[in-house]
């Protein structure tokens, strides 16, 4: 791949890996900025242990962030989305791309991509990110999905990683500059359902209300009757149905 990619960035391709997350967390100390990316991944994984599948044709990728402190780990779900989002958008202008809580990306209600954020218990942060260029799973998924050819837009994954580690750089320094305001701010303006009904699926039960947005942590607001509860992690369901 030859790409142009931001200054201070590394970038190693890969033509097939278990799992570019795995490969980023392996990385020596003083890897910050650097990027991973497969063709194809034999055991890519995604949020709450699930698989993903990973076959030839979409981008996988993960970028090394070396924090301060674990602390600033969070903003991290929101200011990936928000770039790989713009970073999209960039490619195929006339596409409207939205963020579901925390980081999924949708094109008229359809995931099209996912983020994965893991950390080496440390100070590493892994941005584990997959967007469905070519390809989507047919079966088997918890929400209905699309990939950026099936709507109607056939770019290349050099294209949009090219995009992406501009968006995410720019983001970076503007989180340092503005802190985490600014991220959020950008993200509420694409958010996915707002004001609308959600039902969260948590590990033990399941809530239901309306979206009322974030708080200045990130957190998702769900509003049960005038009873506001922020919610950290879970699977929400938009509409109020699976
Ligand atoms: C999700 O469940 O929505 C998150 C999916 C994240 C997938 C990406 S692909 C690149 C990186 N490597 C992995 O094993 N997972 C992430």
């Amino acid at each position: 791949m030859n790409l142009t990619i931001p200054q201070g960035w590394r970038l190693i391709f890969k033509k097939e890996t278990l799992s570019t997350n795995e490969d980023v967390k392996a990385l020596p100390a003083g890897s910050d900025k650097t990027a991973v990316c497969a063709e194809m991944q034999t055991g890519g994984r995604g949020r709450m242990g699930r698989r993903w599948v990973s076959p030839k044709g979409n981008l996988y990728v993960s970028v090394c962030v070396e924090l301060a402190s674990l602390r600033e780990a969070e903003i991290y779900s929101f200011l990936s989305a928000v770039a790989l989002a713009e970073a999209i958008e960039s490619v195929c202008p006339e596409l409207e791309i939205k963020c579901k809580w925390p980081n999924d990306l949708m094109i008229d209600g359809k995931k099209v991509s996912g983020i994965l954020l893991e950390t080496d218990g440390v100070k590493r942060l892994i941005v584990g990110i997959g967007v469905n260029i070519a390809d989507f799973p047919a079966t088997g998924t918890l929400y209905p999905v699309t990939s950026l050819t099936a709507s109607g837009h056939p770019v290349t994954k050099e294209a949009v990683l090219e995009a992406l580690l501009r968006r995410f750089d720019t983001w970076q320094k503007e989180l340092k500059n503005g802190g985490k305001a600014a991220v959020l701010e950008a993200w509420r303006q694409r958010a996915f359902g707002l004001g609308g009904k959600i039902a969260v699926n948590l590990p033990d039960k399941r809530l239901e209300g309306t979206f009322d947005g974030l708080d200045k942590d990130g957190r998702l607001l769900l509003n049960r009757s005038g009873e506001i509860i922020a919610i950290t992690a879970g699977d929400v369901f938009f509409g109020g149905k699976e």
